[in-house]
């Protein structure tokens, strides 16, 4: 089957890799999602190792449509008998770019059509109607270019749920994007786990849980559900199989330094019930402090943060002043490696110093620049 991982923009290579050290070689880009070949079973492990990827979507098939009739005779002709029920509840999830076929309302209504007329005429239903109340499949149809794309979507909600966060607090990052920055900077626990890694505006905890997750290789879909479970067509068991995978391959005794503060008391509670609930507590070090006051006894180590947004005019003239005082607090370590994710304007202006490589992200629909400042790396990484 021809699986499809929609990931962030930025985070391409790195989800490439992590699907390399799940034993998938080949995984080419194609228009913001990896394309690879798998089975159920397959669906199952991404469904709960991956950690960057936003979903895994199963495609049935692509075809051009200009025309609603055309759009109509691409969905009737794909098997949905092999993968629907006469109950399923069908939600139709499309978006259309540079194509004819713009007005997607109306084309999940056509679309929707051709699939119940496409079930009524192969699944012995007799006179019953479509009751819909069973389990849920997302159909998705994206149209590039005049050419469609057919998906269901095996997660169901997105991978960034991971099921650890309950609590909202200030503009917490997707967890997703979180350990894809992870993955991207030097904060590697299987070559070095006593190596600190901090953040130290950790908000809601997701940097520091992610690392730690990371660290002990905790698989990131461990203690959720995925659509796919609920659907008659897959084979039993295959999810259960995973999650076994999944605990054989969790390391529990490492002897961690992560380190999470805050300036606000009930983000630091938010943060450790957090990761109390992601079952790494016990890894990390929580505590309530001004980043400004930033220190650490170890020469080298790694902190990725991202710290307030400013987004308010008259926010972002705290936030400016506030990064530069940490620029110099963080120019006291200057072995360490800093990674900043803002969408503060000209932000190594205030930070104080030029990057020594960026990148460009989106987070919550704001455009953030990841800023990467390399310290003095240890005599023996050399
Ligand atoms: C954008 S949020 C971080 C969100 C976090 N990454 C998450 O996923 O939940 C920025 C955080 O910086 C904290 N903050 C603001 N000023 C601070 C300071 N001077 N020192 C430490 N934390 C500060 C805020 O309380 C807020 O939790």
């Amino acid at each position: 089957m021809k699986l499809l991982v929609p990931v962030t923009a930025g985070l391409e290579q790195i989800t490439k890799r992590q699907l390399f050290a799940l034993g998938y070689e080949k995984a080419p880009a194609d228009n913001g999602r990896l394309a690879l070949d798998g089975t159920w079973q397959d669906i199952a492990r991404l469904n709960v190792f991956l950690r960057s990827g936003e979903r895994v979507l199963l495609c049935l098939a692509t075809f051009p449509a200009k025309t609603f009739d055309e759009l109509y005779d691409g969905f009737y002709n794909i098997p949905w008998e092999n993968y629907l029920t006469a109950d399923s509840k069908i939600l139709m999830d499309g978006k259309s770019v540079q194509s004819t076929l713009g007005a997607i309302k109306a084309s999940g209504g056509v679309a929707k059509k051709a699939i119940i007329r496409r079930l009524a005429d192969k699944l012995p239903i007799g006179k019953k109607t479509f009751s819909e109340t069973g389990a849920r499949t997302i159909v998705g149809f994206s149209v590039f270019k005049d050419e469609v794309t057919v998906t269901i979507d095996t997660s169901g909600a997105g991978l960034h749920k991971r099921g650890y966060r309950s609590l909202a607090y200030s503009a917490p990052l997707k967890e997703t994007l979180a350990s894809g920055l992870i993955d991207s900077t030097f904060y590697n626990p299987d070559r070095d786990e006593e190596k600190p890694f901090a953040d130290p505006f950790c908000g809601s905890g997701t940097l520091p849980i992610e690392a730690a997750m990371k660290a002990l290789h905790i698989a990131p879909g461990l203690h959720r559900d995925f659509d796919f479970t609920a659907w008659k067509c897959v084979p039993k068991g295959v999810l259960e199989l995973a999650k076994e995978e999944a605990k054989d391959k969790e390391i529990r005794n490492r002897s961690l330094q992560i380190f999470a503060s805050d300036i606000n008391e009930k983000a630091v509670s938010i943060a450790k019930y957090h990761a109390q609930r992601a079952g790494v507590e016990k890894y990390i070090r929580f505590s309530v402090q001004d980043a400004r006051k930033f220190h650490s006894e170890q020469k080298y180590g790694v902190l990725i943060s991202n710290p307030p947004y400013g987004e308010r005019l008259s926010d972002e003239q705290e936030v400016r002043k506030l990064m530069s005082e940490f620029g110099k607090t963080f120019r006291s370590l200057p072995d360490w490696n800093a990674y900043i994710l803002t969408s503060l304007r000209d932000f190594e202006r205030y930070f104080g110093k030029r990057a020594d490589k960026k990148k460009k992200f989106s987070n919550a629909n704001l455009e953030c620049g990841f800023y990467s400042y390399f310290g003095t790396p240890p005599k023996n990484q050399l």
